[in-house]
């Protein structure tokens, strides 16, 4: 008779081999893009998730990832959330943003005007260590003022109280972009008379039939036409001020500071400090003191009564209490106290909040918001669940993690690299063959195989 755990090796070894398939097939120039057709861009997390992923098996290409996202950082900092495609047809998404519009970007590289959860120092540290000391050494020498010029960007733009905790201008920043926080604050947005005709007359179901996502996903899985409308309209209220902060901060509709993008703030300080303590270099005095400014003040986004973290109205002060997976990623900052972790923690347990059979739903299953198949508002996410797996282990949750780690293999190998699945069920949905979906899973495969040895 076969070994059992002979078979789940062959079978995980297998699920490797499709994953690498997908990184192979996803890569233009050795470049990973999201996915073909619907993300022919490169995008910021994406590429950074791609990269951890792909550190398992070629350090050469988990490198590029970054080496090359780093080109088009603008002269102050800013590392846009989208490297736009070059080729022809691809025209209309470039013109939508005009990068060129800032004497700050890159002439030679279209690009958004915004930015995404700064996963780099993260990406950096995971390919670093498996890396030969003296060849990590040099790669870290290159790119640590690139790191560091990113950081001081947030906080010189995007911390206009000093706090330390950084404000987000738009949601397609928090890369959650219709999750629950801000499509309450979504509502609050003044759109254009036509495109509330549109929305009062009903159009905008019609649209759906004419959405490019349409092409490759089922709406009723994405954002819905009213959202997606008034987000491109928040867009063009940014571009008509040349993405210049200082001239959109006090009109914006959006200024939030957001939880999930500051929890990953925050641990990519604590990486990016040990990226410069082993190479002997020192950060900038004033650096170090708003990343402990930001640790301090993390704690202003904790509710006590509710016993949870949530993200905060920047100008006005109030909380987004609408709970969302973003309240779980104080987890992954690794400076929240242990009580609080194990707050957090009896939430990923509780059948009420996010305990489901392929877990973890992006909103809890007894919020209103709830639909389980709809984009960042019900479904499972692997590239949550490898930050969440990580913060849990940090803080000692073992076993949970390890079995987040087995549903969340258990999951792609049902169904394949789906963007997302429905919490409930395990079924998939958004678009196939995805790539951080892939290369997390080589990752949380390798992360598991110790335990499979055993
Ligand atoms: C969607 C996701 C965002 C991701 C992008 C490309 O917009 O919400 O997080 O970066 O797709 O995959």
């Amino acid at each position: 008779m076969q070994n059992p755990k002979k078979g789940q090796l062959a079978s995980l070894v297998k699920l490797i081999d499709a994953a690498k398939k997908v990184l192979n097939e996803n890569s233009i120039d050795d470049l990973i893009i999201p996915a073909r057709g619907l993300y022919p861009h490169r995008v910021l997390w994406d590429s950074c998730f791609a990269a951890i992923g792909v550190s398992n098996y070629d350090l050469g290409k988990a490198r590029l990832q970054i080496d090359s996202y780093l080109e088009a950082q603008w002269s102050n900092g800013m590392i846009p959330h989208i490297i736009f495609n070059s080729r022809p047809e691809y025209w209309w998404d470039r013109h939508i943003w005009r990068s060129k519009i800032s004497s700050l970007s890159k002439r030679s590289i279209a690009t958004s005007g915004i930015t995404q959860p700064p996963m780099f120092a993260e990406a950096v540290m995971q390919i670093g260590s498996r890396m030969q000391t003296d060849e990590r050494d040099q790669w870290f020498n290159q790119i640590l003022d690139k790191l560091v010029a990113y950081h001081q960007w947030l906080y010189r733009e995007r911390n206009p109280k000093g706090t330390g905790l950084i404000t987000l201008i738009h949601p397609w920043e928090t890369g959650l972009d219709n999750t629950p926080p801000w499509l309450v604050s979504l509502k609050h947005h003044h759109a254009p008379w036509w495109i509330n005709m549109l929305t009062w007359l009903q159009i905008d179901k019609l649209a759906d039939h004419f959405r490019f996502d349409a092409k490759y996903v089922d709406p009723s899985e994405r954002s819905t036409t009213y959202e997606a409308l008034r987000l491109y309209d928040a867009l063009r209220q940014i571009r008509r001020k040349k993405y210049a902060l200082s001239k959109i901060l006090n009109n914006s509709t959006f200024a939030i500071e957001d939880i999930a993008f500051n929890s990953i703030f925050i641990r990519a300080n604590t990486l990016l400090k040990k990226i410069a303590l082993s190479i002997h270099r020192n950060l900038p005095e004033d650096l170090l003191k708003n990343m402990s400014a930001s640790e301090a003040n993390f704690q202003q986004l904790w509710v006590k009564e509710d016993r949870t973290f949530y993200s905060r109205n920047q100008k006005y002060g109030h909380h987004l209490k609408e709970d969302s997976i973003g309240s779980l990623l104080p987890l992954y900052s690794g400076v929240i106290s242990e009580t609080q972790a194990k707050l957090l923690y009896q939430k990923i347990v509780s059948k009420k909040d996010f305990n489901t059979r392929f877990p973890l739903p992006s909103v809890p299953i007894s919020s209103p918001w709830f639909k389980p198949r709809r984009y960042w508002q019900g479904p499972s996410w692997v590239n949550i669940n490898w930050l969440i797996i990580d913060g849990l282990k940090r803080y000692g949750f073992t076993e949970k993690a390890i079995e987040l780690t087995k549903k969340s293999i258990l999951m792609v190998e049902n169904k394949g690299f789906y963007e997302y699945f429905n919490p409930l069920d395990g079924t998939p949905a958004g678009v196939n063959d995805f790539s951080w979906t892939a290369a997390l899973i080589v990752d949380l495969v390798n992360q598991l195989l110790p335990e499979l040895n055993a």
